[in-house]
């Protein structure tokens, strides 16, 4: 795994396989610490811009060696794109694309400048938090499983980020730590999503939990089947029973704000570790991707930590229904009609709309049970989710519209795109059940929104957001700091929003 650092030198004097700098889009004559390397090399970077070879352009990396001219073998030129668009994520996208530069050379050990820092406007501890994220999640891979990593094993192992001025160091390395903290988190949730269903069954995703919780300050509970009985969580336990591993109910709990119990926010993750569909079959091709089905419930996990570790003045609750959705001789059938702890009865139409059923016990226990004010769920809930927005923005929906402005603005801090839909009771003809309270099925018009107002049925007492993540959770492909496989989307926003929620808290 790469070490990030931060130095104070000169990037032009730093001995390394590789060192980076950066290029806003239409700079002809590069200044600052890329003019510095541009000079050192006789104007190489000012040749290739003229030539159009390097343009700045987001996304590019441009690679120069350096022939002895430098005490570095090679130079990276990264694109920061156009100066008027530019951000801390822009920075972070530029940090990842030069990552993975740096590995496709083979450069072990490299130096970077912190990107935005000059002309772009970020101060030293944001860029260097950006350049470290993207650095960190960018170069990120799922390997546990390869013999080999396809690419002869070169991995970069450290990356220093060099700034002239040591008075910055401190701020510098502040946002090194920070990023660092973020990025382990995110990483914990793509490893989860990432490993197959059987290795991460729910035993094995409580056992992840506890493990984080002897980390940090979290206190962990589970429940089992028997406790689930003894609340009343048919929804839930109906979803379970048909699968041999028995589901587990996670609790993580981050006591942040321990004289105010009612300042609070539960944030509840769908932990579906398989979902075949259940007796309502799925097809079989690509029904493997349905091990990422707990992504949500990693989330939680991933974000309870960072949470843990930054320490905001609330009480947040994490929530986790573990379960897989299996066919099977004890399964649950169409038709069915179970009881959730809130006393609703729900038709279940068709089993493969589990994670609405798991979710309406979970959200129930943690306003009921455990007092929760406000409840965020996070759940890859349906596909229709990946027809509206496709995977690039998370759908958010909520009955409390100051809830879904906290989560929205949250997301724009954290860079992982979100997008509101509307949850109008127009839509909710749609699950009306004949035989029960409520139906677990809407049909094919809005069913992202239907599933919605399916939750919204159990999270009475409470502020409640729902994020909609079956588009953001996966990724086809290298993406800023976004990888191929799970996303650990939305981890940073789910800590953005605790650590705002918490600054919101005290301001009153
Ligand atoms: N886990 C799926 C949703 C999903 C689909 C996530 C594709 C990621 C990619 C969910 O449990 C599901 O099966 N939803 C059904 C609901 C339907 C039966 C009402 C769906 O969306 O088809
Ligand atoms: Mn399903
Ligand atoms: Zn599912």
């Amino acid at each position: 795994m790469v070490t990030v650092s931060a130095a104070a030198a000169d990037i032009v004097q730093t001995s390394a396989d590789a060192i980076v700098v950066n290029l806003f889009e239409g700079v002809t004559s590069p200044e600052g610490g890329t003019g510095a390397v541009d000079k050192a090399l006789d104007g190489a970077i000012s040749a290739l811009i003229a030539d159009g070879e390097a343009m700045g352009k987001a996304g590019e990396a441009t690679v120069i060696h350096t022939f002895g001219r430098l005490a570095a073998k090679r130079v990276v030129v990264v694109g920061l794109g156009k100066q008027e668009r530019f951000n801390a994520h822009a920075a972070r996208a530029a940090a990842a694309n030069a990552a993975r530069c740096l590995r496709r050379v083979g450069a072990a050990n490299a130096a970077t400048l912190a990107h935005g820092a000059g002309s772009g406007g970020l101060s030293p501890r944001e860029s260097a938090e950006a350049t470290t994220l993207g650095s960190i999640l960018g170069l990120y891979r799922f390997t546990a499983y390869k013999s080999a990593n396809g690419d002869g094993g070169k991995e970069v192992e450290s990356i220093a980020i060099v700034e002239q001025d040591a008075a910055n160091l401190a701020d510098l390395q502040a946002g090194v730590d920070h990023a660092r903290l973020l990025a382990d988190s995110v990483m914990l949730a793509r490893d989860m999503a990432n490993e197959p269903a059987n290795v991460v069954n729910p035993a094995r995703m409580a056992e992840i939990a506890q493990a984080v919780a002897e980390e940090t300050s979290l206190s962990y509970t589970a429940l089992g089947r028997e406790e689930m009985l003894s609340y009343g969580m048919g929804a839930l336990l109906g979803v379970a029973q048909g699968s041999a591993n028995e589901p587990r109910l996670i609790l993580l709990e981050h006591r942040g704000d321990p004289v105010n119990p009612a300042n609070n926010v539960a944030i509840v993750g769908k932990g579906v570790t398989f979902d075949t569909g259940g007796i309502s079959l799925k097809v079989a091709e690509n029904m493997g991707a349905m091990k990422g089905d707990m992504s949500g419930g990693a989330s939680v996990i991933g974000a309870m930590r960072a949470i843990a570790l930054l320490n905001p003045a609330i009480n947040v609750l994490g929530v986790v229904p573990a379960v897989e959705n299996m066919p099977s001789g004890t399964a649950q059938r169409p038709g069915d009609i179970v009881r959730a702890m809130n006393g609703k009865t729900i038709e279940v139409d068709n089993t493969d709309a589990e994670g609405r059923l798991i979710l309406a016990d979970a959200i129930a226990y943690a306003i009921k049970e455990k007092g929760a004010r406000r409840v965020v769920d996070v759940a890859t809930l349906t596909g229709a989710m990946v027809v509206a927005l496709g995977n690039v923005n998370t759908g958010v929906m909520g009955s409390s519209q100051e809830l879904v402005d906290a989560v929205l603005a949250a997301s724009r801090k954290a860079g992982e795109k979100m997008w509101q839909l509307p949850i109008n009771e127009e839509y909710k003809e749609r699950i009306h059940s004949d035989w029960a309270d409520v139906k677990n099925t809407g049909g094919r018009p809005a069913g992202s929104i239907t599933a919605a107002l399916f939750i919204s049925e159990f999270a009475d007492g409470a502020d409640w957001a729902h994020l909609d993540i079956a588009g953001t959770n996966m990724s086809d492909k290298d993406r800023g700091h976004v990888v191929k496989g799970a996303t650990g989307v939305p981890v940073l926003t789910l800590v953005q929003l605790a650590q705002d929620l918490a600054a919101d808290g005290a301001a009153r």
